[in-house]
């Protein structure tokens, strides 16, 4: 089927209640009409994610915003502005018209305009805001191919629309306005430096006051099915087991390395960081997909998209 065909007949299923896997520039999402409670209900089952982690709703004009949000502060308008189509999120105090589902019961809607001309006219089409997380089992890596959604939802959606892989290939940035001062719930493809160069210093909450704003910010996510274990240099790579997996920014002379270490990973020939964060998930399924006892990775700059990817690792070694 041609893709302008596949989009309208997404689009329909999404009309009747259906959920369907889009691309976006980030990681494909597993979407429903934000407004149909029961289809809804259907992204928590498929997913097995907790009703306690709310969704984000992606809309394909700025003009929705304020359908849906009741107030925009000014420092959310100007991120909106620059960043907006993209990988940012911004969590509003909600208007009554956004189910409780969607929100899980909170007072505030993540929002946000994805950077993707499928998604864009997939929402335009069904001519709703599509409530959507990954495209992934609750907990596991997130897909940035239309095949890594097929392997582990594919029997359970409507319909995937392939887009290839995805551009950012990491989450939006989280950040939310819903207290006096804009704060970071999660770093994503939007990095924390340009915001920051915009609306000034963003609050970084701490684990306890992270859950609070953000119940899914739950610490064991990404999970790889072979443990992940972070280490600062090649010399913590763990000698015990007899198949090791090494995760590394840059390729590294393996005459280092211990006999153990039989498949390495490197996210970018040169280091670049956003090339890095494209390739970090299809790097950790590569790695399991090998049969690895155990991956080792060893850290990135924590600047830029170095931010999501730590974050990503961080949580990834949490089981
Ligand atoms: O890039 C992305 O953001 C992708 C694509 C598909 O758009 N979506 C995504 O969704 O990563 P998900 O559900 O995997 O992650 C959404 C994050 C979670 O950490 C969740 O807790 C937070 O956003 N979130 C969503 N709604 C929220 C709300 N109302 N208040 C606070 N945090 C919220
Ligand atoms: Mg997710």
């Amino acid at each position: 089927m041609e893709l302008t065909e596949q989009i309208q007949k997404c689009a329909k299923l999404l009309r009747g209640g259906g959920v369907v896997a889009f691309p976006t520039e980030t990681v494909y999402g597993l979407g429903s009409s934000a407004f149909n409670e029961q289809a809804v209900a259907r992204i928590f089952e498929i997913k097995r994610r907790p009703y306690f982690d709310p969704l984000i709703l992606h809309i394909a004009h700025s003009g929705w915003l304020d359908e849906l949000a009741l107030d925009v502060p000014v420092s959310a308008r100007k991120l909106i502005r620059e960043f907006w189509p993209g990988p940012l999120t911004v969590v509003l105090p909600k208007k009554p018209v956004v189910p409780d589902i969607v929100t899980s019961g909170l007072p505030g809607v993540a929002l946000r305009m994805p950077l993707n001309e499928i998604a864009i006219k997939l929402i335009d089409s069904a001519g709703m805001p599509l409530a959507a997380p990954s495209a992934n089992l609750f907990g596991s890596v997130s897909p940035t191919t239309a095949d890594h959604v097929a392997d582990q939802l594919g029997a359970s959606v409507d319909m995937i629309i392939d887009g290839g892989p995805c551009a950012v290939g990491i989450e939006s940035t989280v950040v939310s306005f819903m207290t006096g001062t804009p704060a970071l719930l999660r770093p994503g493809g939007t990095e924390l430096e340009k915001i920051e160069s915009i609306i000034g210093k963003v609050m970084i909450p701490n684990r306890a006051e992270l859950v609070n704003h953000s119940p899914g910010r739950s610490e064991q996510h990404y999970a790889t099915a072979a443990p992940l274990l972070q280490i600062n240099d090649i010399n913590e790579i763990p000698t015990a087991e007899s198949k090791v997996g090494l995760l590394s920014l840059v390729p590294l002379d393996s005459s280092g390395f211990p006999p153990n270490v039989k498949v390495t990973e490197y996210l970018s020939e040169d280091g670049n960081l956003r090339e890095a964060a494209c390739n970090l998930f299809a790097a950790m399924r590569r790695l399991d997909a090998f049969g690895v006892d155990i991956i080792a990775a060893l850290p990135v700059p924590n600047m830029g998209l170095g931010m999501a990817i730590n974050d990503r690792l961080y949580r990834a070694s949490k089981k």
